[in-house]
């Protein structure tokens, strides 16, 4: 089953450098990920997990140096529910929906030194059962926050099959995204994969290594590293973009960069990608 290819939204990389958990980090590794190669960046106006002001200052120094302009990357960015943060909140927790997505949206274009992001992602819905009237509310805001041109497209997170069948159900625009947790157990989220392959809604898998380490250790996995003499990391990721997921990596490993990278070049065959497929689920 192939996904939506990122490159068809047109300006979307092939692949995404997370920049979660790096704390004071955050700006070395974001600028060492870009420098890299990287052109796409994640981030969440979530001080809890991201720095995301850290994240800009990245941004600045790599575009001051003149190796690149902001044209050439992509930045995602996402809203966070109150029940998603810690004290350190982007927004006034009194406020309403609509305005505490535009507070959001407003210190995310501060903190990344820019006045428009290439999307903008729903952090998680606000029940984890199903899609509420305040996700509808939310979305209807972020919305409008891409028809004022402050992003080029948006997406949701943390989604199930039900949440995006009900979203759908309320007549919502559909996102351009779908961020998940790609668990190899099931089918590498095979429900939610086929529902946005149908809709031409990229898919974009995050910790498709932590997430799955009994794949790490597979017989058919090392077998195929082998042929290809590269890392089963490597085959992981090469996989997912065989099956036109964008993958997302934070590894905070300079080599590790450029192996994730360069496992886009790897001769993995249909064969062994349908194997990959059909190994956990
Ligand atoms: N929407 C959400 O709720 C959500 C949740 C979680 C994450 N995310 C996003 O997804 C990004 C990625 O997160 P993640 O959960 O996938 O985990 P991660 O933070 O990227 O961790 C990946 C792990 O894989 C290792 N790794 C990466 N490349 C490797 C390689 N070539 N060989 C061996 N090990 C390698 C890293 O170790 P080294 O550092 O040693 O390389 C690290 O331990 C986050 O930064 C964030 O932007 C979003």
């Amino acid at each position: 089953m192939n996904g939506m290819p990122a490159s068809r939204i047109g300006n979307v990389p092939d692949f995404l450098y997370g920049t979660a958990w790096k704390e004071d980090s955050t700006q070395a590794l974001a600028e060492l990920a870009l420098r890299a190669g990287f052109r796409g960046i994640d981030t969440a106006n979530q001080r809890r997990h991201y720095f995301e002001a850290a994240v800009g200052q990245a941004l600045d120094a790599v575009c001051r140096e003149g190796l690149l302009r902001r044209a050439d990357l992509f930045l995602q960015t996402k809203f966070t529910y109150r029940h998603g943060q810690d004290h350190r909140l982007p927004y006034d927790p009194a406020a309403d929906l609509p305005t505490q997505v535009a507070q959001s949206m407003q210190s995310s274009l501060d903190h990344l030194r820019t006045d428009h992001v290439d999307s903008y992602v729903l952090h998680g819905p606000a029940s984890g059962h199903g899609w509420t009237d305040d996700d509808s509310v939310t979305w209807t805001a972020m919305a409008r926050e891409r028809d004022a041109g402050r992003t080029r497209l948006l997406g949701v997170s943390n989604v199930s099959l039900r949440h995006l069948v009900q979203m759908a159900a309320t007549g919502a625009e559909p996102p351009a995204f779908v961020q998940n947790r790609c668990f190899a157990r099931l089918g590498w989220d095979r429900d939610v994969r086929a529902f946005c392959a149908e809709r031409g809604i990229v898919y974009q898998g995050f910790s498709l290594l932590t997430a799955n380490l009994e794949v790490l250790r597979h017989p058919l996995i090392a077998r195929i590293a082998g042929r290809l003499q590269t890392t089963v990391a490597q085959v992981v990721f090469r996989f997912a973009l065989a099956v036109g997921m964008l993958p997302l990596t934070g590894t905070s490993d300079a080599r590790h960069m450029q192996q994730d990278l360069s496992s886009r070049d790897l001769p993995l065959s249909a064969d062994e990608a349908r194997a990959i497929e059909s190994l956990a689920g």
